[in-house]
């Protein structure tokens, strides 16, 4: 029987999709039963959309609700929840250090532990850099449903910490990629082609772990 992989993420500027969507074509070419399923985020308290203006008004005004865990009203398609998976992939893009609003909540809610409770799952995070304390808290949430964690992967954008702040700033300002931002020539916004090339290897080295019994149930407890 062919592994059955769910691939369940939020994604705002489209990159945690980009790189869902990577793994799922590996795991397909690896004969694996992938499935994409994106989390709705339909809380109109919590209306986000680009352009982001102003910029810094519209950033900070995340930041409580992101650092005190907050949640919101989500969805995701009728149905997945009570299906058998061998293992979920659950994809988070950080926001003020922690996973997105809409993963929190969906992993907060009921829907969660029915869907995760005695399954492995891993980690996959989508990030200009801070990563760490996404991972971390999605970690712990999903584990909090009765889920093994396998495995994780971060996704990060070019250049340091100013560069990639830069491109950031930038796109969500504009809604869209400019070769330069207050005078700055910057990098292309998103992840690089060479983090989807690792998405996929990330998906190649789990489904060679579930293909071989022996790795499939090892627990990461890191
Ligand atoms: C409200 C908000 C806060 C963010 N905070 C951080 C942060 O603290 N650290 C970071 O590395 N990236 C941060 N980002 C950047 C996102 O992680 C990045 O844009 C990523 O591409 C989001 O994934 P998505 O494209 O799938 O929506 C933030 C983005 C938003 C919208």
């Amino acid at each position: 029987m062919k592994p059955r992989i769910l691939i369940l993420y939020y994604s705002f500027t489209q990159q945690t999709r980009r790189v869902a969507e990577a793994m799922a074509e590996e795991f397909s070419a690896l004969d694996c039963d992938a499935e994409l399923c994106e989390i709705e985020f339909l809380d109109q308290r919590y209306r986000i959309e680009l352009p982001f203006r102003p910029v810094g008004r519209k950033l900070f005004r995340w930041l409580l609700p992101q650092v005190t865990g907050k949640t919101g009203e989500v969805r995701v398609p009728e149905g997945v929840c009570s299906q058998d998976y061998d293992l979920i992939c659950l994809g988070s893009p950080t926001w003020w250090l922690n996973p997105a609003m809409p993963v929190v909540s969906f992993l907060k809610s009921p829907a969660a532990g029915q869907l995760l409770k005695n399954r492995r799952f891993a980690v996959f995070t989508a990030c200009r850099k801070m990563w760490w304390n996404n991972m971390r808290r999605v970690k712990k949430l999903a584990r909090k449903q009765g889920g093994t964690f396998i495995d994780g992967a971060a996704f990060c954008f070019r250049g340091n910490d100013i560069q990639s702040a830069l491109s950031f700033i930038s796109y969500m300002k504009n809604d869209a990629n400019l070769e330069r931002f207050w005078g700055v020539k910057i990098y292309e916004f998103g992840i690089p082609p060479e983090g989807i090339a690792r998405a996929k290897e990330f998906a190649r080295e789990l489904a060679v772990r579930l293909m071989s019994p022996s790795e499939a149930n090892t627990e990461d407890v890191s």
